[in-house]
Formats: C-alpha cells, sequence, structure tokens
C-alpha cells in the first residue's frame, strides 16, 4: 500500500510538473548545455528556453540516421536532430505529456520550412511501454468508453493486439535511442521494463546514448518520497553504477561513459548528483549477444569530463534545482 502510494505520488508530480514547465519556463529545471548555434537559429525561443536537459545526446548521432528521444519535452533536441540526421534520417520523440507534446508540435511546420525537410514525429506513449500509442488509445477509449469489466477486457485486448500487430515503436527499427534528462524520472517500478524496451526497440548494432542525472550514494527513502525532488531530477537520480548496469542487464554491451561532470550540480544531505552521458550498443546477432552477456564489460573512464555550461546559465549552479 506505502508502495502505492508512493508510486501514484511521484509519477502524478512529474506529470504537474512538466504541464507547467511547458506553458512556462521553469528555471529549476534547467541546466544549459552548450549545443551547436547553427541547429538553434531554426528555433523559436519558446522552445529554447523550455530545454529541460542535462547532455546533449545529439552530438553522438550521424547523418542518416533514424533516432528515438524518450521523453522529447518541448522537441528541442528532436529539432536538432532533425537538422544532424539530415533529409533521410528520421526523428520519434516520445513524450506523455499532452503539454509538452503540443509544445513540441507547435513548430513542426515552421521549423521544417526552415530547414528544408520535415522528418520530425511526437508521439505520445510512456518510455517504458514504446509498443503503445497513448493517443491511440484516447480515441479508442473514445469510442469504446468502459463502464464494466466487459468493456475493460476488450480495451485490455485491443491493447495486447496494439503492442503485437502495430507497435508505436517497433522492435529492431530504431539506430540510436537518446534521451536527455528523462530516465531519473521514471517510476521505479517500470525501470526494468524501460531498458528491455530501449533494447528491443534497437537495430542489432544499434546504440542508446542517454544523458542523465545520477548520485553517488543510494537515496534514502524520505527523499525519494518528495515530489519536488523526484520530479526535479534528484531523487529518482539512479546511483551511477547501477545505471551502467541497466544498460548491461538489459543485453547492451559495451557500456561507455562519454560524458561525467567533475562537479556535483547539486548536494543533498551529502549526496552528489551530476549528469553523465551513456553510451551502449546492441548486439548485431541475437547468438553475439547471447554469447557476451558475461563479457560484457564498462569502460567508466570517461572520454570528456567537461559538460560545458551557458555562460549565461543562471539556474545550474552547485545550489540549484535543475537537471
Ligand atoms: C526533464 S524533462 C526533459 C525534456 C527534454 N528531454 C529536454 O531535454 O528538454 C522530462 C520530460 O520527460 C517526460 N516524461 C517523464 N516521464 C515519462 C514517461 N514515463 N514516459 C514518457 N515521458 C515521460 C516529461 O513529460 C517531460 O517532458
Amino acid at each position: 500500500m506505502e508502495q502505492e502510494n508512493f508510486e501514484t505520488l511521484v509519477d502524478r508530480a512529474v506529470q504537474k510538473r512538466y504541464a507547467a514547465a511547458a506553458a512556462e519556463k521553469e528555471p529549476a529545471l534547467c541546466c544549459p548545455v552548450t549545443y551547436d548555434g547553427k541547429y538553434l537559429d531554426v528555433l523559436p525561443q519558446e522552445l529554447i528556453d523550455r530545454d529541460y536537459g542535462c547532455g546533449n545526446p545529439a552530438e553522438y548521432v550521424g547523418e542518416g540516421e533514424t533516432v528515438l528521444d524518450l521523453g522529447s519535452g518541448g522537441g528541442k533536441i528532436c529539432y536538432i536532430l532533425s537538422q544532424v540526421v539530415g533529409p533521410k534520417g528520421q526523428v520519434f520523440g516520445v513524450d506523455r505529456n499532452d503539454e509538452m507534446l503540443a509544445l513540441a508540435r507547435r513548430y513542426q511546420t515552421q521549423i521544417a520550412e526552415a530547414i528544408g525537410w520535415n522528418n520530425t514525429y511526437f508521439l505520445k506513449g510512456n518510455i517504458q511501454d514504446l509498443g503503445l500509442d497513448l493517443e491511440a488509445l484516447d480515441s479508442f477509449l473514445n469510442d469504446h468508453p468502459v463502464h464494466s469489466y466487459p468493456d475493460w477486457q476488450r480495451v485490455d485486448q485491443w491493447i495486447e493486439q496494439q503492442r503485437e500487430a502495430s507497435p508505436m515503436i517497433e522492435s529492431d527499427s530504431i539506430d540510436v535511442v537518446v534521451s536527455n534528462c528523462v530516465l531519473n524520472l521514471v517510476n521505479p517500478k517500470h525501470r526494468e521494463q524501460l531498458f528491455s524496451e530501449i533494447s528491443r526497440v534497437l537495430r542489432p548494432g544499434g546504440r542508446a546514448i542517454i544523458s542523465d542525472i545520477v548520485s553517488d550514494h543510494p537515496v534514502p527513502l524520505h527523499l525519494q518520497k518528495d515530489p519536488h525532488l523526484w520530479s526535479g531530477c534528484i531523487s529518482g537520480a539512479f546511483m551511477e553504477g547501477h545505471f551502467l548496469e541497466a544498460f548491461k542487464r538489459a543485453g547492451l554491451h559495451h557500456v561507455e561513459i562519454l560524458k561525467r561532470q567533475d562537479e556535483a550540480w547539486a548536494i543533498v544531505e551529502g549526496i552528489e548528483f551530476r549528469s553523465l552521458t551513456v553510451r551502449a550498443e546492441k548486439s548485431t546477432s541475437a547468438s553475439a549477444y547471447e554469447g557476451e552477456e558475461n563479457r560484457q564489460d564498462i569502460t567508466d573512464k570517461p572520454r570528456d569530463t567537461s559538460l560545458t555550461v551557458l555562460p549565461d546559465g543562471d539556474c545550474c549552479g552547485p545550489d540549484s534545482n535543475c537537471c
């Protein structure tokens, strides 16, 4: 019971906080990161302002790739990626927050015209359940309201059939899964499924590039239960080692730290929270993947320990509550 209350609490806190943060910039949630200015020229200021990321996974993506952004928010990284991958690539952003999706979609035509192509798609879904398109579910429920147990069974069957026959994101379809400061917000009971979904949707040989917040010690329960700290990307942070292990447990390999913030950006009760960008690969074949399971190594020496903060960054100091 205690656990159920906690889960509802954090999910609601995340939903509410990011709905508000879509409407109005929330400085406490932003951690300005340096992006290549040439990709920002086509973005309206409103999207630049609604940047709630903690790294720049777009740096590690190439031309022509198909990319999936988990927790795409206002869409800034997707629109940067749209230019990076070019007209032959595709970018899918998934978020479950209606306000964030509306914000990301608002400028789609305008940005596509400025870039010269439209290769971005914003989808409504839970990142731990990439098979289910929540807009399709909304529409099904509209046509088939639930008033009884048989009604519910019909919905349940429809959901299973959707996941099987027309999943929102197909298995083995994505070259690069990226995410920027989102995994820490996911309810702990869904985290194993989250990593397994990342692995499912990646094509063999594809890779995950994830920027997120990690802690150097376990976060005690009383901090996890604080909805403000949780939705502020602090108390849901993975412990650094557990974060790396989670990729391995999902069958991904060559787990490598690409960037690790030297200085903690937040310290709460002596626990340090910092940004990490991690790369992990999906094996090129199922057999290689099984054989390698016990040999998967983690490279924990970062290639680059800098997380460059914009000079005018006013909200990412050590005392701030940003991510
Ligand atoms: C900290 S913001 C990051 C947004 C974006 N990646 C950026 O860099 O600005 C977190 C986003 O993840 C979304 N989110 C959180 N948990 C989610 C989940 N389980 N499924 C889908 N979206 C989720 C929120 O709605 C919000 O838009």
